[in-house]
């Protein structure tokens, strides 16, 4: 995909990204469950079981946002802690789990200390993968798990075709009314942040995982990356 010119990059993607959510917080959960059809509530199951850890494992939520990956991770009974730039999106959670302010490219935790990590709807929203990468690598124990969730596009091109309709015309305007317009404009455009798969799995098998895997959630609009920390 092509890096639409428009976006920001950098400490200016950084300080925009920020900003935004601490603004559309109050009706976050509210909104993306209207707009995913509660079909965000599946994957982020399907990811938690996809991490194969056994109950109390600690496991890192990274870029939290509201905590919704918490609250899965504390109904498989692990133990999670969420780390998230914006204060507004961390206030608004609704998870126990004890939620940090963080930058997630340099966390506050000890080297090869935590289980598993998950991450949801956030990779594009990062300045950086490698380093993110790198990061999430380092805090790692060795045989911990990794289970990271953003959009994709459907392959099939008549539900590529809708996904766009949806996605370019749709989201855009149901967010204008529900919440922020300029946030929900740019959210679509934000895709194109995203390498193809095929390098984001390069870069995570790169920063030190092994048995990396890219799985589609249905109807496509969904990727799933999963590892395990060699
Ligand atoms: C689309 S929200 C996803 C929230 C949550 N993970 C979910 O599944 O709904 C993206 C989140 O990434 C956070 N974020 C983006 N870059 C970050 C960074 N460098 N460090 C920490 N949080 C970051 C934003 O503050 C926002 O809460």
């Amino acid at each position: 995909m092509d890096l639409n010119p428009d976006l920001p990059t950098g400490d200016e993607k950084a300080e925009k990204v920020q900003g935004m959510f601490d603004r559309i917080a109050p009706r976050y959960d509210f909104v993306n469950r209207i707009m995913t059809f509660r079909l965000d509530v599946r994957w982020r199951k399907q990811t938690v079981q996809a991490l194969k850890l056994e109950k109390s494992s600690l496991v890192i939520d990274l870029a939290c946002g509201t905590g919704d990956f918490c609250c899965e991770l504390e109904n498989a009974e692990m133990v999670p802690l969420g780390f998230d730039f914006s204060m507004g999106m961390l206030q608004a959670g609704r998870s126990s789990s004890p939620l940090c302010q963080s930058d997630v490219l340099s966390l506050p935790i000890k080297d090869a200390s935590v289980d598993g990590a998950t991450c949801g709807f956030a990779l594009r929203n990062l300045t950086e993968l490698e380093p993110f990468f790198a990061e999430v690598s380092r805090v790692l124990k060795v045989g911990g798990r990794i289970g990271f969730l953003d959009v994709a596009e459907p392959e099939n091109r008549f539900l590529n075709w809708g996904h766009h309709i949806y996605f370019d015309r749709i989201v855009p305007k149901v967010g204008a009314l529900l919440s922020d317009k300029s946030a929900y404009s740019y959210l679509p455009k934000s895709v194109s942040y995203l390498p193809p798969h095929q390098e984001i799995v390069a870069m995570i098998e790169k920063a030190g995982f092994k048995q990396v895997e890219r799985k589609l959630f249905a109807p496509g609009s969904a990727q799933l990356f999963t590892g395990e920390k060699a």
